[in-house]
């Protein structure tokens, strides 16, 4: 049986894609270093620091001046945050808390944001949520399965009795190797890995979703 639900936030709950966007872009112009918006896309789901090391390519920059870049890259995307209020949470996401709720479902979030906390407030969903957990409270961010194994653990319940849900390709392969039922979110190419693929949460039924899982079983 199922009895838990594990979202991821960015690009599940909301779509910061932008946002992140923005503001890498606004740190690779002040550091002369190409970035688009193709590069971006290869971002989703890598934690902050990773992040910066892909955009950091070969080059080698000291310890401290990686943290002013992470700080700097931060403080540009809290301005961003700010403005964050539940318009943000994208569409189908407050139905299907509701149908969890009522059917008893716990939930989890499960993010290499480190500001979850912040986010799942502006969003207007921390009452909706049994628990939050980021890479930070773990050894190994995504794609390795840490955070899924904790957001279970904070739940109560064997990971197995969980279905994940991520848009990233990252965050799939952490799922699965938490040996979670994973509902993917995007194109083939990216989430093609997940035992379910959506295009997006909008209009899903907690039933049909559960239907879904029950065939790949
Ligand atoms: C999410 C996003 C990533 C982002 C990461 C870290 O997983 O998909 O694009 O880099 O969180 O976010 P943070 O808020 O800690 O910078
Ligand atoms: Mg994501």
């Amino acid at each position: 049986v199922i009895r838990g639900v594990v979202f991821d936030m960015d690009g599940v709950l909301t779509d910061t894609l932008e946002f992140h966007y923005q503001t890498w872009q606004r740190l690779a112009d002040e550091e002369n270093i190409p970035f688009d918006r193709k590069a971006n896309e290869a971002l989703r789901g890598l934690s902050r620091r990773d992040s910066l090391m892909a955009i950091l390519g070969d080059r080698m920059l000291g310890e401290a001046i990686v943290e002013e870049m992470l700080d700097r890259k931060n403080r540009y995307f809290l301005e961003f945050i700010q403005t964050m209020t539940q318009d943000h949470l994208l569409p189908g996401v407050l139905d299907l808390l509701q149908e969890l709720r009522s059917d008893g479902i716990r939930i989890a979030i499960a993010s290499a944001s480190q500001n979850v906390d912040l986010v799942t407030r502006q969003l207007g969903l921390t009452d909706w949520v049994d628990a939050i957990t980021n890479v930070y409270n773990v050894p190994h961010p995504k794609p390795a399965p840490d955070v899924f194994l904790y957001a279970a653990e904070q739940i109560g319940l064997p990971p197995h009795q969980c279905i994940a849900i991520e848009d990233a390709e990252s965050g799939v392969k952490a799922a699965l190797d938490a040996r979670m039922w994973v509902v993917g979110l995007g194109p083939q190419e990216r989430v093609g890995a997940a035992h379910v693929i959506l295009s997006n949460l909008n209009s899903v039924r907690w039933k049909d979703l559960l239907d879904k899982i029950q065939c790949c079983r």
